[in-house]
């Protein structure tokens, strides 16, 4: 046996190679999400456009059609001709045309966290015509009831929202009372055991009804003539 022993270098990876590999791995990858993202838009976008419609149809109910317009420091402008910020809002008509409703968002914290609404104003009889519950994180079994208990629903079939005789606000408050004590139309009858929950939807009713329903009024005959 010999007492020297051969040590045997690893084969060298050429750093070229190496770069030009995983350069090309990276570019194939970064067209992969741009191709994906350009082929997936549109679908998304219809998506959320029928997922809108669905919901804007739920809560205006007769509904046949919508006209998408932006409420802000402009006035009222269809969607898509808005260029400042605003408020988007809804309004729905029925099959001949005629002004039904209007439909928008609204926002509050509730148990756990944010919970965010679609809901519906009849600028007719002045009042509530349904809510969907577009986001929330509340207890299931308890506060996630806001979102299809029939009884706690019923509260904004036509819930009371008229104006206050100078128009820039309610006459009555929405607000949420304990399960059993509704003795107004303005008053949300609560759901036992998750009553903060059920106080959020009737306080961001509140909010978003104080601000938008006398600017809605305002704007009726264009929202009727649907732009
Ligand atoms: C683990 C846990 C989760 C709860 N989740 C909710 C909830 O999501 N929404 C809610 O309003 N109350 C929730 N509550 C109950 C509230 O703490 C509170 O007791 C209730 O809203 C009061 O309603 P009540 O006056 O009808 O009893 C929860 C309580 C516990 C212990």
């Amino acid at each position: 046996m010999s007492g020297v022993e051969q040590v045997q270098e690893p084969p060298r990876t050429p750093s070229f190679a190496m770069l030009r590999t995983l350069g090309g791995v990276a570019m194939m990858a970064g067209l992969l999400v741009v191709l994906v993202f350009q082929v997936t838009k549109p679908i998304i976008e219809e998506n959320k456009r029928i997922a809108i419609e669905k919901a804007v149809f739920r809560v205006v109910p007769g509904a046949a059609s919508r006209k998408d317009f932006v409420l802000g420091a402009e006035g009222l402008l269809p969607a898509a001709e808005a260029q400042a910020g605003g408020e988007t809002i809804y309004a729905a008509y029925d099959a001949q045309g005629a002004l039904l409703g209007v439909a928008m968002e609204a926002a509050a914290t509730g148990y756990q966290d944010v919970i965010r609404i679609l809901y519906g104003y009849n600028p007719a009889c002045e009042c509530v015509t349904g809510i969907k519950v577009l986001k929330m994180a509340e207890t299931p079994g308890l506060g996630d009831k806001i979102a299809f208990d029939p009884e706690f629903l019923k509260n904004f079939e036509a819930l009371d929202a008229r104006l206050a005789p100078g128009r820039d606000g309610l006459l009555n408050e929405i607000v949420a009372v304990k399960h059993g004590n509704k003795t107004a139309p303005w008053q949300v009858d609560s759901i036992s055991g998750a009553t903060i929950s059920s106080k959020a939807i009737a306080r961001m009713i509140n909010q978003s009804g104080q601000r938008m329903f006398p600017l809605i009024m305002r704007h009726l005959d264009r929202l009727r003539a649907g732009g």
